[in-house]
């Protein structure tokens, strides 16, 4: 099965996370994409894709991730096949907020038929762990949880 890292960010933290998880599961390549270089077209059947993304903007999500969810949004395309990991990276500080572009994302995700594997990881910088480390984890868990 073919893995992709695919990582919406605003200021590099969910970038650190994929290149972290291409690093930690070296018995598998992993492909690192950034969403601000993905089309619509990238969710590809027989792919499980590990997501990290940001919420910036009060809510948002980062500018490219953006770009992407509307376009999937407007093309509406059917992603039965598709499995994927979420994994929100945020702030409490911003509460009813807080992850609200990963959540986002998730749900048009799922709504358009692709199936979420795995727990939803998240990284709150209040926290202050490592998200890297706590990314690589998660990633390492979905993985075994579909026994790959
Ligand atoms: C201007 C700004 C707005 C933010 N807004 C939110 C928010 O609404 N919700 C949230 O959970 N985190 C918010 N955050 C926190 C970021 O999501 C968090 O720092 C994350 O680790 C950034 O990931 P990135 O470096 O991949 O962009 C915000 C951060 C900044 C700087």
């Amino acid at each position: 099965m073919r893995i992709v890292a695919l990582y919406g960010t605003e200021s590099g933290h969910a970038e650190e996370l994929a290149r972290g998880i291409e690093n930690a599961v070296p018995q598998r390549a992993v492909e690192v994409i950034n969403m601000a270089d993905a089309e619509p077209g990238v969710f590809v059947p027989g792919t499980l894709f590990l997501i990290s993304c940001a919420t910036h903007g009060g809510g948002e999500l980062p500018g490219f991730a953006q770009f992407l969810h509307d376009d999937l949004r407007d093309l509406s395309p059917d992603l039965i096949g598709v499995r994927y990991a979420m994994f929100g990276l945020g702030d409490t500080s911003y509460e009813e907020r807080y992850l609200r572009g990963a959540r986002q994302f998730d749900e048009l995700l799922a709504g358009l038929g692709a199936t979420r594997v795995g727990p939803f990881g998240e990284h709150d910088v209040m926290s202050r762990q490592d998200h890297v480390e706590l990314g690589v984890a998660w990633a390492r868990a979905v993985l075994a949880e579909i026994g790959t």
